[in-house]
């Protein structure tokens, strides 16, 4: 959640354009009371994408699912993972593992209610229980509900005690639990999550998963997307983008929302790490992230980054702060107002 919107999304489909991407989680009483379209308008050029849905109501979720295929998406993902104390008091989320027949009778609704896959995201157990038997059967019970993808973040969550942040660190990674999963499931399919972030980490458990969801890695270190592609889904045939070129088409999209009343900093805050590797990239990203210009238009700044990046990279910086940027307007038209 606050990570991976239909922003973050199209940058990230600029670097890959064969791995699936996620939602955000979405609530059904946010689809069902709120605003539909907000929560689920996404470009074409995102796809495929997976809509994640918290809930725990069987019609509910089938009425969600229903308005997620509509709307297009690929697949219609429920959250079984998120520990954090609001999605509990929801009775959603990960503390759903302690009721599987719950599970199962929502999967069987959704499925019942669309026909794009149903998949499930979820724990290897709650709290302190750590028994493989716990999560065999609640994946057992799933199955036979007709969920045949399931994502499996590789540690418990703890409900009680610690915050949603450190249950993200702290239970240790258990992968072996995947791995008995999937062996004791041979015909269902398996993606880990968890601590999975370099690319020759994700190729490793590529051997052994049938496929890998990563999270934070993703997000901080994007450039490793542009490998996957070729390396991971056997597509060769494209050219993997430049950095220039990703920046130039974000500039783009970027101009696009300013034009349609949107801050394009919603956009520009999710490629920071873009330049992360290159000298000088720091730089390009307080730029990027100067509040100051704010009011400019993304052409414009994005120029002042490059021109920022290229003299600290040749060493033209001099030893004191430099000086706030200031842009030249009249070398870059502001776009037409919408
Ligand atoms: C800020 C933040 C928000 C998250 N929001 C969601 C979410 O909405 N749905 C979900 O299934 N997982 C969510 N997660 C968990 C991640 O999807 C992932 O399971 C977790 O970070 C472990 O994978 P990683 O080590 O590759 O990051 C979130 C994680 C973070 C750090």
């Amino acid at each position: 959640m606050d990570w991976t919107d239909r922003h973050c999304r199209f940058f990230h489909r600029l670097l890959t354009r064969r791995a699936r991407l996620y939602t955000e989680m979405v609530t059904t009483g946010a689809l069902l009371h709120g605003d539909v379209a907000r929560h689920l308008d996404f470009d074409d050029v995102e796809q495929p994408v997976a809509l994640q849905l918290g809930g725990s109501d069987p019609a509910e979720l089938a009425s969600c699912a229903r308005l997620g295929e509509r709307w297009g998406y690929a697949e219609i993902n429920l959250n079984c993972g998120c520990p954090s104390e609001r999605v509990q008091r929801g009775a959603f989320g990960a503390c759903l593992m302690a009721d599987p027949q719950l599970v199962a009778e929502c999967v069987r609704a959704m499925r019942d209610a669309v026909g794009v896959p149903v998949t499930v995201k979820h724990r290897i157990g709650i709290d302190r229980v750590e028994s493989y038997g716990f999560v065999r059967d609640f994946v057992g019970a799933v199955a036979d509900a007709g969920c045949e993808v399931f994502i499996v973040h590789a540690r418990n969550a703890w409900l009680h005690g610690i915050s949603p942040k450190e249950n993200r660190e702290l239970p240790p990674l258990r992968y072996p639990v995947v791995a008995a999963l999937k062996d004791d499931f041979p015909d269902r399919v398996f993606v880990l999550n968890g601590g999975v972030g370099a690319n020759d980490a994700i190729a490793r458990q590529l051997d052994a998963f049938d496929g890998v969801m990563v999270g934070r890695a993703a997000y901080h270190h994007p450039w490793e997307l542009v490998e996957w592609d070729a390396r991971f889904c056997g597509d060769a045939a494209g050219d993997a983008p430049s950095r220039d070129a990703v920046e130039a088409a974000m500039v783009a999209y970027m101009e696009r929302l300013a034009a349609r009343g949107e801050p394009w900093s919603h956009a520009s805050r999710h490629m920071l790490g873009l330049r992360n590797g290159e000298p000088g990239a720091r730089r390009w990203r307080q730029v990027w992230s100067d509040p100051a210009l704010k009011g400019e238009p993304p052409a414009t700044v994005s120029r002042l980054a490059r021109e920022a990046q290229a003299a600290l990279s040749a060493g033209a910086a001099s030893a004191t702060s430099p000086a706030p940027l200031r842009p030249a307007p009249a070398r870059t038209p502001r776009p037409a107002s919408p």
